[in-house]
């Protein structure tokens, strides 16, 4: 029941007496599960939304970027009903303020939706997210997601803009480092995992939030891999490989959805009616809210298909883009529209009612302070539990490209050890491009890392070498030096945390600044060198990769960086990450992805077939690559029969056996090809894996089934279909490295 003691206001009181006498629902209930219902929710929504006037609708739909400077203009909004959320404000207690502002002295007492970017992590910042696939541990990036709405509702917020679940094929693309890479299957794995993760069981709950999969849709094929550029591509190719993880988030319940800054061949995201709501609502089912992007709305005026903020508004809003994100476009250039009629009512009406909605389930017309706790937030932010699980997270995120005669792991009980490169003792990287409420004051750099890992009879030498971006060159000489006298060296390599992430694209994959050089200098030294990258998206390492015995790709870490990066280097945690994305030789090869097409003239021997004349046509490391300091065999792959009914499921199954003398962890891939079809297909489709753990000499039989759903793909007309015909299965530990069989698909 809402509580009698609650001061609602007069009217909304009237709303919620109409609402409760239109509910016919049994006194059994308590009035949550009862207000969990469908109807219970259409019905009070309807019934505040017939008290509402038209700019109270339309303060709904608008979503101000938080501003210290404006705080009293904010107020003046909140208390006149003409702001439905905000962006970038956090804390138990600022939020409480604004909440009580709007559900105490508004005419309607509507509560407001406080939303941030948590992407991985709140205070606790956890690995990026491209590091997070790199686990491909669902369950670990799913606990993840858990932790940082624990933290983040704890502050007062009720919504978080993530999962971002765009695919990216060009790592020029600076936020690739934001998604899970790709591939269209584990990006749809780790999208549903972040939507239960941020989501929980109960929406009502006190330490769950709004999930919101961004940037619908195909954000990432921006051509050049220049950020916000245009994406052209077929209608197939959106939605076989663009597609599916928002399909997989709506499927895992996400609420709500972000609409993209790009184009599709010429129709804007913000004014796609098309995608969002004939797609995602028509064949999706998607009953949740879409909000513009950061000032999208009024950047359609930018792409040419408005002269006018009330034309772009009007574009956007009959899309089906709900919220206006900053733009104030619907706030302010819309009544007229309303008024004259050429905007329908009914078209406000839909969105305000889903702007109500989520706050419904949110549960905040039953308790709109539950979420700015400050007792909550006192204890659970940044806790033991939680940084316990970003070091589990992170280490399991760490992929170790090449291990050269066993270089590694390395002893704790070491003579020397040189720790060398502009990142060692950085603070700020290990954060990633979104930060959140995390301070480079908690993170524990790799060299504190080491630092605390090491015997206390290990001398650790310290030197910088040089910055990441600039071209002075004084430190060389003092890092030639701790190298000399050291038993191995320790080469922190790598990016700053804004080369990657929103507006960081960048038109090559070399190391930035000096840092070839550097290693170059060092290696010349004759010290056993292990190269550890720090990096948001793929690099071009190809000459550290001819020269380094050992590399790791440790990705941006997060608060736990120096600790989980020391755990791997020591051996007290086997490294078991796979890449998410192909690594290039060079920018030359981009685009390059594993579930490439085969062409006419597939690259091979013959001078007249697609190949670059001063590259080799494989890329440098590829899609599922990572070892172990295990050795894992592979052998006995089974079918369960040769040929497979469209009614049928086949079972596939394969041994795999750990060779090496420590326990440790192997990510199984299974992948199909379609060898002949209506339409050409991939050379191979990631369908499945699992990460098992095997202990030194152990055996298992990691299972698969496959449906012939799974073989589906859109055909000339553009239907799903499945098609009789050969097709082969290959597992492995990576892309290349397969075990091959056969099976046909009978009509
Ligand atoms: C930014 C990003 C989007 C983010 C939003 C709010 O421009 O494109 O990912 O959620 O604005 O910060």
């Amino acid at each position: 029941m809402i509580r009698a003691n609650r001061k609602f206001t007069r009217v909304l009181l009237l709303a919620l007496v109409v609402w409760l006498f239109g509910v016919v629902e049994s006194r059994s209930q308590p009035t949550q599960k009862r207000m969990a219902s469908t109807t219970a929710r259409d019905q009070f929504v309807d019934s505040l939304l017939s008290i509402m006037t038209l700019e109270e609708k339309l303060g709904q739909l608008t979503q101000f970027g938080w501003s210290w400077h404006d705080t009293a203009r904010y107020h003046t909004f909140i208390k006149a009903g003409k702001v439905g959320s905000f962006l970038n404000i956090y804390g138990a207690e600022p939020t409480h303020v604004l909440q009580r502002l709007a559900v105490e002295h508004s005419r309607l007492g509507i509560p407001l939706l406080f939303a941030l970017d948590v992407i991985h992590g709140f205070r606790t910042i956890f690995p990026v997210p491209l590091a997070e696939a790199s686990s491909w541990d669902p369950q670990a990036v799913e606990k993840s997601a858990r932790i940082a709405a624990i933290e983040a509702t704890a502050a007062g917020l009720h919504w978080t803009f993530a999962p971002m679940v765009d695919i990216a094929r060009d790592p020029r693309w600076g936020r690739i480092v934001e998604g899970s890479g790709e591939d269209p299957f584990l990006g749809s794995v780790m999208a549903a995992a972040r939507v239960r993760g941020f989501q929980g069981e109960d929406l009502a709950a006190d330490n769950t939030m709004l999930a919101c999969a961004k940037h619908f849709a195909a954000y990432g094929g921006a051509e050049g891999g220049r950020d916000y550029n245009i994406v052209d591509i077929s209608e197939r190719t959106l939605r076989e490989i663009y597609l599916p993880p928002f399909h997989a988030a709506v499927k895992a319940g996400a609420v709500t959805i972000m609409a993209a800054f790009n184009e599709i061949a010429g129709i804007p995201m913000h004014a796609n009616g098309y995608l969002l709501n004939e797609i995602l609502r028509g064949e999706w089912g998607f009953d949740g809210l879409v909000v513009s992007d950061y000032t999208g709305i009024m950047e359609l005026q930018n792409h040419g298909i408005g002269a006018s903020p009330a034309e772009v508004g009007e574009l956007a809003l009959r899309a089906g883009v709900d919220v206006d994100m900053v733009s104030t476009i619907y706030l302010n250039d819309l009544s007229d529209l309303v008024r004259t009629g050429k905007l329908p009512m009914s078209e406000v009406d839909r969105a305000v009612k889903r702007v109500l909605q989520a706050k419904f389930r949110a549960g905040l017309f039953d308790d709109p302070y539950r979420y700015s706790d400050p007792q909550r937030e006192q204890t659970l932010i940044l806790n033991a539990e939680h940084l316990s699980a970003a070091r589990d997270m992170a280490r399991k995120s760490i992929v170790l490209l090449k291990n050269e005669r066993q270089v590694l792991p390395l002893s704790k009980e070491i003579k020397t050890l040189a720790v060398i490169g502009p990142l060692a003792d950085d603070k700020r990287a290990p954060l990633g491009s979104w930060a959140a409420a995390g301070r480079p004051e908690d993170v524990v750099t790799i060299l504190q890392g080491i630092r605390r890992a090491v015997s206390p009879k290990t001398k650790v030498l310290y030197a910088k070498g040089c910055e990441v971006e600039e071209s002075d060159r004084s430190g060389f000489q003092q890092a030639v030096d701790v190298a000399k006298m050291a038993d191995a060296a320790i080469l922190v390599l790598g990016e700053n945390a804004d080369m990657s992430g929103e507006a960081a694209s960048r038109s090559t994959l070399d190391l930035p600044g000096l840092q070839q050089e550097l290693a170059e200098a060092i290696h010349a030294t004759g010290t056993p060198v292990v190269g550890v990258l720090m990096n948001g998206r793929p690099l071009s390492i190809t000459w550290l990769s001819e020269h380094i015995p050992a590399l790791l790709e440790t990705w941006f870490l997060g608060v736990q960086m120096g600790p989980a990066v020391a755990d791997v280097l020591f051996g007290d945690y086997n490294p078991g990450g796979k890449l998410p994305v192909t690594f290039p030789r060079s920018v030359g090869q981009v685009p390059i992805y594993y579930n490439h097409k085969n062409t006419g003239r597939p690259p091979g021997e013959n001078r007249f077939t697609s190949k670059y004349l001063d590259l080799p046509s494989s890329p440098l490391y590829p899609f599922g690559h990572g070892l172990s300091y295990s050795e894992f065999a592979y052998s006995n792959l089974q079918l369960n029969s040769s040929t497979m009914e469209i009614s049928d499921t086949l079972k596939i199954s394969v041994e795999v056996t750990n060779a090496g003398g420590r326990a440790g962890d192997e990510v199984v891939q299974l992948y199909i090809r379609d060898e002949a079809a209506s339409v050409t297909r991939p050379v191979k489709q990631l369908l499945g894996f699992q990460r098992i753990h095997l202990s030194a000499g152990e055996r298992k039989n990691p299972v698969f089934m496959l449906t012939a759903e799974d073989l589906a793909f859109y055909n000339q007309g553009m239907k799903w279909v499945v098609e009789p015909g050969s097709f082969k299965v290959l597992v492995g530990r990576n892309s290349v490295e397969v075990l091959e069989a056969r099976f046909e698909v009978v009509q």
